[in-house]
């Protein structure tokens, strides 16, 4: 495994090795949801690289940028047992030059949700992960379901901008009392811990709720909500019910019809369990649920 840190090299170091090549972009402190998507990537492709990048484009003013974890050497050491071939680790200078100033904006489907709770999130992440398409130039990239936005606006723009790349999506990875792995869950103290298994819970309560036929979404998101409301240290940023294409909240009027309008439901939610903001949600595609795979207790 070669760890890479300029694009000439990266480049380079490409060329040397044909064959079929799937991308996991990271942002770092690696856990068993990243690694889900590199053994997946791993066994669908000839060779595989990891982009281990905290973007900073991504962030807003009073976001965690300088406090995101951060473990270079154990990611290093995970990624090289898992047989990776290349791992690009850029500096924020390599990323965005002096007099950078080319970004891409996904329109309708980020004003909403995680959009809306953090302008420029989304301009940030679409502008990085355009790049690394570029730099890296795999065959296919994998993203987690765990962000459910994120994976719409990638898709979004890798068919607007007819980017010759697949988009592979991975099934959110839990911990045994069903919280979503997250990188941001080490700022969580014990008792938070405790709590925050609450964000499955309320989505379980809104899935079977749908399962015995309600499609309501205001019943819906009120499921959540009182599940949420009923733990006294989370605290509510939103709960969503949507149409999974449009992202348009459930019994909501269109503001006008959309050719994607799918038959999809996105329940999803941002929630703080004291500082640290989760984020989960569940996905109803094509009649059945992708709600994650539990880790063994
Ligand atoms: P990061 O939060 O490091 O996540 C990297 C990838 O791992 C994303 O596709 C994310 O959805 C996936 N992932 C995270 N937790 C997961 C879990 N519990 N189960 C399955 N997959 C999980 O997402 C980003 O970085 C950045 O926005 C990035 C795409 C790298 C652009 O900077």
């Amino acid at each position: 495994m070669e760890v890479i840190s300029t694009i000439e090299a990266f480049r380079a170091a490409k060329a040397a090795l044909p064959g079929s090549w799937g991308l996991v972009p990271t942002m770092g402190y690696l856990h068993a949801g990243h690694l889900s998507l590199v053994k997946r990537a791993r066994a669908e492709n000839d060779h595989v690289a990891v982009s281990i990048f905290v973007n900073p484009t991504q962030f807003g003013p009073n976001e965690d940028l300088a406090a995101y974890p951060r473990d270079l050497d154990r990611d290093l050491r995970l990624l090289e047992a898992l047989d990776v071939d290349l791992v690009f680790n850029p500096s924020p200078e390599v990323m965005y030059p002096p007099n950078y100033q080319t970004y891409v904006t996904v329109e309708d489907v980020t004003n909403v949700l995680e959009g809306a709770s953090r302008p420029g999130h989304f301009r940030g992440v679409a502008t990085v992960v355009a790049k690394l398409f570029n730099i890296v130039g795999a065959e296919r990239a994998y993203f987690g379901q765990k962000d459910a936005q994120q994976t719409i606006v990638i898709k979004r723009m890798v068919q607007d901008l007819n980017m010759p790349i697949d988009i592979i999506i991975c099934p959110t990875q839990r911990e045994a009392d069903g919280l979503a792995m997250s990188s941001r869950n080490t700022y969580l103290d014990a008792e938070q811990r405790r709590a925050a298994p609450v964000l499955y819970r309320a989505l379980c309560a809104a899935k079977d709720a749908f399962d015995r036929g309600e499609r309501d979404g205001d019943r819906l998101r009120a499921i959540m909500r009182d599940i949420i409301e009923a733990e006294p240290l989370a605290k509510l940023d939103y709960v969503s019910a949507a149409d999974a294409t449009t992202l348009q909240e459930l019994g909501e009027p269109s503001p006008q019809p959309s050719p994607l309008k799918g038959e999809g439901v996105l329940l999803s939610m941002a929630v703080r369990v004291g500082k640290p903001r989760l984020i989960d949600n569940f996905l109803y595609e094509n009649g059945k649920w992708l709600t994650g795979e539990m880790a063994q207790a």
